[in-house]
């Protein structure tokens, strides 16, 4: 048994290794403005939940000094804690211990962390705040990095995986958050990159800020390499606990149930829609009159705004929703709006998540640079993603439904459970003035006022193809619904479902368009 002074030499011990990389680094952490590693750790985590291990690992490298040496935890915090009375592993870079570089001590400990997440089946966090691979441990740090990316990679589908960006996260470490399923950055505090600016300035003589290569806003507004953009740790912490309660703890779960909540009245389903087809609106107003409380959790908010995700519930129940953004360049499916709906519709699939396909939709984008950045490729990951999903999927066209993007946009041909469409709705190969221009071209061009006959034949084509009865007539349309009833249709369609099978073909993987 331990003896008294056994037990003061634990908690002495404990005491010494907490301080990290000592008070000067603690200091300079602080006026960075950054929490320190277990803060942030305790801070995120449910109140006296997080239980630390390996705090007295040590590292064994002997050159460059290296021997003499005491690095604190390595300069990786790892345990085990709570978030909503729900298990989860976590891990925080300590940056005040040797910038938080990841030597082979280092990367164990988090490995072992992930493995305990895989084996237990719970989701793992990762807070990212370092200086890269420990440069005197060489090839050992790589290998360190090597065993993270294929844990992220085994990982991937079966448990939840976030990365918070809480300072540095460059070169080839950026590709543990980029294989996770979240990432969440801090305005001025997250830098992400893959060579920084000095590399950029030797090798191609451009000066470029850090904050300009990889800051938090770069990261969520132009590359999308970012999920959830935040103005405070406390923010981003706020952001990683809301996003917990809507998904699963493993890809064998469903989401908790939440009690069931009404829409807010201000949000007026019917009201929404302009009544000119060509006038935009912001769809984000139409799954906030759909969902419980008006409570739509969207992520990539800043990033290809011409599609919108996100999660809302449904009589309680996490959904995933997808949808058009008529406001955002009318709502076209391109290069990076595919890519962002075809991820997140992935996610909530190997979630057990259903999904709410929201359409109004003109049409893929034409133009040069689409085609020439693989529009084709991208683009057939969201049909991809939508036929390979087997939870339930449901579809509401609120206005237009044009050529691809109306099959694309999980359309009854790639096997929507329900599709729903409003009375104006409008499903075509094109847009009419386009279909009458062809069709009609002769007729147009040989009649005494020309102008006058298009507007004619448009109206013509409008008459027979630009409503939902000639879809609903083929039973391509399972109902046409008036807005007000939409919710209703929502959560029965949802509440039959909840038994759904659907088998595929035997196969050891697809081979998505990635
Ligand atoms: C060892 C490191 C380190 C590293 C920082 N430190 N990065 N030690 N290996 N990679 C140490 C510093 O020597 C310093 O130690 C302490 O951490 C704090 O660093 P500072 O430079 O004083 O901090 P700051 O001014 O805030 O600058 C932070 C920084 C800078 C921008 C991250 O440290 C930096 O540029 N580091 C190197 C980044 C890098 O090139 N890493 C390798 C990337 S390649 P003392 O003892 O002075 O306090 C890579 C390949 C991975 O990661 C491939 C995987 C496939």
């Amino acid at each position: 048994m331990a003896s008294k002074d056994k037990n003061l030499e634990l908690l002495e011990k404990r005491e010494e290794v907490s301080k990290g990389g000592g008070i000067e680094a603690l200091k300079k952490q602080e006026e960075m403005g950054k929490m320190v590693a277990r803060q942030r750790i305790i801070t995120l985590l449910d109140n006296d939940s997080f239980h630390e291990y390996d705090l007295f690992a040590e590292h064994e490298a002997r050159d460059f000094d290296m021997d003499k040496k005491t690095l604190h935890g390595d300069g990786v915090i790892t345990g085990t804690g709570t978030i909503n009375g729900k298990p989860v592993c976590i891990y925080a870079q300590d940056f005040t211990v040797a910038g938080g570089s990841l030597g082979l001590m280092h990367a164990r400990k988090i490995v072992k962390i992930m493995d305990h997440a895989l084996k237990m089946r719970i989701p793992i966090i990762g807070i990212n705040d370092s200086g890269g691979a420990r440069v005197q441990e060489g090839v050992n740090s790589l290998a360190g990095y090597g065993e993270i990316f294929y844990r992220n990679t085994i990982s991937s589908g079966y448990i939840p995986q976030i990365s918070v960006i809480l300072g540095p996260c460059a070169g080839g470490a950026v590709y543990s958050p980029a294989l996770t399923d979240f990432v969440f950055v801090v305005d001025k505090i997250s830098k992400m990159f893959i060579t920084g600016p000095e590399v950029i300035k030797t090798v191609l003589g451009e000066e470029i800020s850090m904050e300009d290569l990889g800051g938090a806003r770069v990261n969520c507004e132009i590359s999308g390499n970012a999920h959830f953009f935040a103005t405070s740790e406390q923010e981003c912490f706020q952001q990683i606990f809301r996003l917990m309660s809507f998904i699963p703890w493993n890809n064998t779960r469903r989401p908790l149930p939440y009690p069931a909540k009404k829409p807010k009245p201000e949000f007026e389903i019917g009201k929404i829609i302009p009544n000119d087809p060509k006038l935009p609106y912001d769809v984000r107003d139409v799954i906030k009159a759909i969902v419980d409380a008006s409570d739509f959790f969207e992520i990539q908010e800043l990033w290809a705004k011409n599609i919108v995700i996100g999660f809302g519930r449904l009589n309680g129940e996490t959904i995933g929703f997808v949808a058009n953004q008529p406001k955002v360049l009318a709502g076209v499916l391109d290069v990076d709006s595919s890519d962002k709906a075809a991820r997140f519709i992935r996610f909530c699939d190997a979630f057990n998540i259903p999904i709410v396909t929201l359409v109004d939709i003109p049409g893929y984008l034409p133009g040069v640079d689409q085609e020439h950045a693989g529009v084709i490729r991208h683009g057939a990951k969201v049909l991809y993603a939508f036929s390979e999903a087997t939870v339930p999927k449901i579809t509401v066209i609120l206005r237009k439904a044009y050529g691809g993007g109306y099959i694309a946009m999980n359309s009854i041909h790639l096997h929507a459970d329900f599709v729903f469409a409003w009375p104006n709705a409008e499903i075509a190969v094109m847009g009419p003035e386009g279909a009458a221009n062809i069709i009609f071209k002769k007729e147009i061009l040989s009649a005494p006022n020309p102008e006058e006959m298009r507007k004619q034949k448009i109206q013509e084509y409008k008459d027979k193809f630009a409503n939902p009865y000639v879809a609903a007539a083929r039973g391509y349309i399972d109902s046409v619904v008036h807005p007000e009833e939409t919710r209703n249709f929502l959560i029965h369609a949802i509440d039959v479902s909840i038994n759904k099978t659907e088998n595929r073909p035997q196969k050891k993987h697809g081979i998505p368009p990635f």
